[in-house]
């Protein structure tokens, strides 16, 4: 294996607490103790595309460990079929071509679900690539956590806790929407946390009626208000069932046109439940008699300063990757696992969700303190 001289780092999918602190340990260890010089990319595998290459000094490493979002920038870009001039492009050979013109050694990713997969391709194109997992979401495979998780759950939390007192003194139903894309980790992670009367989340499709149930027995036993947590990619029994169908003709597509269709009539259908929390706030005034309001908490559980814990695993991780890679690794993905890390194969990561488990303990101690989770 060649002796590593230059790194390159990107930052691709959406932002998350912890990625500057990612950034900063991977940079300070390299530059630091190995005496490499890294190249930062701007905007994710767009800036690997766009020749977008700047070299990280120490001072730009300084001062960045408590500051929200990257530095570098972030995209969703995907390799393979990226806009560029108004066309849909496979810029792969372009992005060999640029990693080999700045004369990088290796590649730092650091990312989720489609920064997985990005990586995978470039691997399959010989080039020398390590991860590092994040995004908020916690749906990475085989790692303990993902860097930001931590955060957003410290937020989406104290939302709820916040939200107690409002819908208490109204006597309302308030339903906080929280993210998480397709896993419920962070619905069930805060909903538990913060105390939430019902946790809904989209490993387990709800039905309205139980939920009602559950709102109404709180009130007959004198405590007129409830606290929902839905995620954003929670669904009715009914609704999962149309998606699931959706997905599954997706995945039998063959012909260019059956994959153009089945996928628009995916995003029709994801579309069509985007506005699921206001019609379930309007379903279960009918149903309880409650007034009932909706929170969206948004974007507000990406920004800002990092938790300790997450400056910790992105400093962790990072500074076990620089490890690695000094090693020789090559195609790993750095996982969280207990205290320490595991080198995992990125092969073995991409395409792959991590969804809660329907016998997680989380779910059963929900259960436990009378949470209902919709079925
Ligand atoms: O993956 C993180 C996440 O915040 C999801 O929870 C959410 O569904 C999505 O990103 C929002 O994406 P965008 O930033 O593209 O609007």
């Amino acid at each position: 294996m060649k002796r590593i001289k230059r790194i390159g780092i990107l930052t691709a999918g959406g932002d998350s607490p912890g990625l500057n602190a990612a950034i900063r340990a991977v940079g300070k260890a390299a530059i630091g103790k190995y005496g490499w010089e890294v190249m930062g990319i701007r905007d994710g595998f767009l800036g690997l595309a766009r020749d977008d290459f700047k070299l990280l000094t120490k001072d730009d490493l300084r001062g960045i460990l408590t500051v929200g979002g990257t530095v570098l920038g972030t995209s969703r870009d995907k390799i393979h079929r990226m806009v560029v001039d108004g066309r849909t492009r496979d810029m792969t050979p372009t992005v060999v071509r640029n990693y080999r013109k700045h004369r990088l050694d290796a590649l730092v990713c650091i990312g989720g679900g489609g920064t997985h997969k990005n990586a995978q391709r470039l691997l399959d194109k010989g080039l020398r690539i390590v991860t590092l997992p994040k995004t908020i979401d916690n749906d990475v495979a085989i790692t303990d956590s993902t860097i930001g998780f931590d955060t957003a759950l410290g937020i989406a939390t104290e939302a709820i806790d916040r939200l107690h007192s409002t819908a208490h003194s109204h006597h309302r139903i308030i339903i906080a929407e929280i993210m998480g894309h397709r896993a419920g980790w962070l619905t069930l992670g805060a909903g538990i946390s913060g105390g939430a009367d019902v946790i809904l989340i989209p490993e387990i499709p709800y039905d309205l009626e139980k939920i009602a149930a559950a709102v109404r027995g709180r009130s007959k036993q004198g405590t007129n208000f409830s606290i929902v947590a839905v995620a954003e990619g929670a669904r009715s029994h009914e609704d999962a069932a149309a998606l699931a169908a959706a997905m599954r003709r997706r995945a039998k597509a063959r012909t260019p046109d059956e994959k153009e269709y089945a996928k628009l009539r995916l995003s029709e259908i994801e579309s069509e439940h985007s506005g699921n929390t206001l019609r379930l706030a309007k379903q279960l005034e009918g149903l309880t008699g409650l007034e009932a309001r909706v929170t969206i908490l948004g974007y507000v559980q990406r920004g800002g300063t990092p938790s300790y814990r997450d400056r910790l695993l992105a400093t962790r991780l990072g500074t076990a990757c620089v490890d690695l890679l000094a090693k020789g690794a090559n195609g790993i993905m750095v996982a969280a696992r207990g205290h320490g890390m595991l080198p995992v194969p990125i092969v073995s990561v991409a395409g792959k969700l991590k969804l809660v488990p329907l016998n997680h303990p989380w779910i059963a101690s929900a259960r436990s303190v009378g949470t209902c989770l919709g079925d």
